[in-house]
């Protein structure tokens, strides 16, 4: 069965169908999921040569290693004699090759096939065309962006451009150095929700004044649930009272070295679509990448990143973090108490943007603009 996308519209949500509707989780798979670019695993989680991650990305196993020369390669996980998954293990460090479990076929870290038992007596063999299948990878914000697509979109278009769009230019999100921060906490959420219902809860604040009390006593104007309308460049401002971006607005860790003046006690969130969302604040960044498993399961992957010396220092980063896992979980629980209702008759012709939401009108848009390609 195909589905035919619907007409958008800014007033009305999506129909219930397409939170719950395998073959339209299927599709999204196919042509979202696996077809932009995909946020996969930080770079300095990989270190040293031979440091490897699996994730999963639509249907997809990617391996992603550190090269003798210290970059990152991406590889489709499955092994080119028959096709077991190379890698079972979530993370893990060989010293020089990849070998299957199966029958011992090794690949290097560059994904050439190197050896097999009996390869000199297998002629027919040419090891150079079964090396791994190569994923088109970048590096930004220190994260590695993979994609599946035969010929990938521009990442500076449709990755890095969701920072300019948000921002007003490229270098506002730069000063934050993200490449250079160190992991300070890291949270993995398994929301029971498609993954659309968490998209759209990012993009709006219509509920901040209902579900987030610590969120809205930094930021006061999020109070008034018209917090998303706040003008390109221009980010939230915390409140007088404020120390820092905190669950009790104590101090935090003062500003990172380039953030600029007019950035310092300000709030930005970006959406990267499909997967991503980036929070600025003067001192951390929070990066959320989402793994969309089923129709109606996310699991999503939280770091808290922060400037090196201040996690070197082994400084308590408890009432920093502390706020917007408060805010994950308030938002995670509205999804999943959503999640159900996407079923019903009552929800079949979808619900209801208001004024502030029209950017979720936009987001469904682009949804549908892209299940159609
Ligand atoms: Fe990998 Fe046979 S399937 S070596
Ligand atoms: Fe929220």
């Amino acid at each position: 069965m195909t589905t035919t996308p619907l007409p958008p519209s800014l007033t009305a949500t999506l129909p219930g169908r397409y939170y719950t509707d395998p073959e339209i989780f299927r599709q999204e798979q196919d042509r979202v999921f696996e077809a932009l670019w995909f946020c996969a695993v930080r770079a300095a989680d990989l270190e040293g040569p031979g440091a490897f991650r699996t994730v999963r990305v639509g249907r997809e196993s990617v391996l992603v290693t550190r090269s003798r020369t210290g970059e990152l390669r991406a590889f489709l996980n499955v092994c080119r004699h028959r096709g077991a998954r190379l890698c079972t293990e979530e993370s893990g460090q060989v010293r020089r090759a990849l070998q299957c479990p199966y029958h011992a076929w090794t690949y290097d870290l560059e994904g050439r096939l190197i050896a097999a038992p009996n390869l000199v007596k297998m002629p027919d063999v040419d090891r150079a065309a079964y090396g791994l299948v190569k994923v088109a990878l970048r590096e930004w914000l220190g994260y590695a962006w993979v994609c599946l697509a035969d010929e990938p979109p521009s990442f500076e278009e449709t990755v890095m451009g969701a920072a300019v769009e948000r921002l007003g230019d490229a270098a506002s999100i730069d000063r934050y150095g993200t490449e250079r921060l160190a992991l300070g906490r890291r949270i993995s959420y398994d929301v029971r929700a498609n993954w659309k219902l968490i998209v759209e809860n990012f993009m709006e604040c219509y509920h901040c004044a209902t579900i987030h009390p610590e969120l809205t006593d930094v930021l006061p104007e999020f109070a008034d649930g018209f917090a998303a309308q706040y003008y390109v460049g221009h980010g939230a401002a915390f409140g007088e009272e404020v120390g820092g971006f905190t669950v009790d607005g104590s101090a935090g860790f003062g500003r990172l070295p380039e953030v600029s003046q007019d950035q310092d006690r300000r709030y930005y969130a970006i959406t990267v679509k499909p997967t991503v969302f980036i929070n600025l604040v003067p001192d951390h960044v929070i990066l959320h990448r989402m793994f969309p498993l089923a129709a109606d399961r996310t699991v999503v992957e939280c770091d808290w990143l922060y400037a090196p010396d201040v996690v070197a220092s082994g400084a308590d980063l408890t009432h920093s973090v502390e706020l917007f896992h408060r805010v994950n979980t308030q938002d995670f629980a509205a999804c999943e108490r959503t999640q159900p209702a996407m079923a019903s008759r009552a929800y079949r012709e979808g619900g209801v943007l208001v004024p502030t939401e029209h950017h979720i009108g936009l987001f469904h848009e682009w949804l549908t603009k892209q299940l159609a390609t």
